[in-house]
């Protein structure tokens, strides 16, 4: 079963280089990503981990949490770590998760046999204070990912979560944003006292309201 946005995030309980993890207990009220590689000791992968480490801080003053997900047995990704720490030079400071048994991964859809059996696909998931999947993405084993993209698309996550905006292509944290159209433009005047413009009856834009 696929996992689709608005679905409660399944819960499970895992092994992980930080211990036992029971998921939903350990991201109460917090933001968390979620994250499958293929496989430990392999190129992109490395790289992967370390730009994720080397994010930690921008994902933490984000109230986020980050756990990563492989096959592989727990004593293989501490072996892991050090390479990771090693070629990228940030160390791995979030939990992953082992799971040989691929209970994790099934639960999440991560193994997709037409891509590969028994490997996990570049899965992430965005998962919101109340457990709900708000974004997910899936990448093949070839392409990595680009983290600081997921760190925008959690920033736009956060301020629609709290204001009724939309962010458009490409925007960064400070650019103006989209008021969504079920705001009349009566209420706009008031919800955001900066102003908007609109461009066509369905796109006002106004400047980011929480800056
Ligand atoms: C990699 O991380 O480089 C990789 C992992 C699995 C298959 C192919 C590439």
């Amino acid at each position: 079963m696929s996992v689709r946005l608005g679905d409660i995030a399944p819960d499970f309980t895992a092994d992980t280089t930080q211990g036992p993890v029971h998921f939903h207990p350990w991201k109460e009220g917090q933001w968390a990503i979620l994250f499958s590689h293929p496989k430990d000791f392999t190129p992109v992968c490395t790289t992967e981990l370390g730009a994720v480490a080397k994010l930690i801080p921008e994902f933490t003053r984000r109230n986020t949490k980050v756990i990563g997900l492989s096959v592989d047995p727990v004593e293989s990704h501490h072996r892991w770590e050090g390479d990771i720490a090693d070629v990228t030079g940030h160390a791995v400071t979030f939990p992953m998760i082992a799971d040989p048994d691929r209970v994790v991964a099934t639960l999440y859809d991560m193994i997709h046999p037409n891509a590969s059996d028994t490997l996990t696909v570049r899965s992430v998931f965005i998962i919101g204070p109340d457990n709900r999947v708000k974004l997910s993405l899936t990448y093949p084993a070839s392409t990595g990912r680009n983290f600081d993209e997921i760190l925008r698309a959690l920033d736009s996550l956060q301020l629609t979560a709290s204001y009724s905006v939309a962010t458009p292509a490409d925007w960064q944290q400070g650019d103006d944003v989209i008021i969504v159209n079920s705001v009349s433009d009566d209420e706009a005047v008031t919800r955001f006292p900066k102003g908007f413009v609109t461009k066509k009856p369905y796109l006002r834009v106004t400047p980011q309201p929480n800056t």
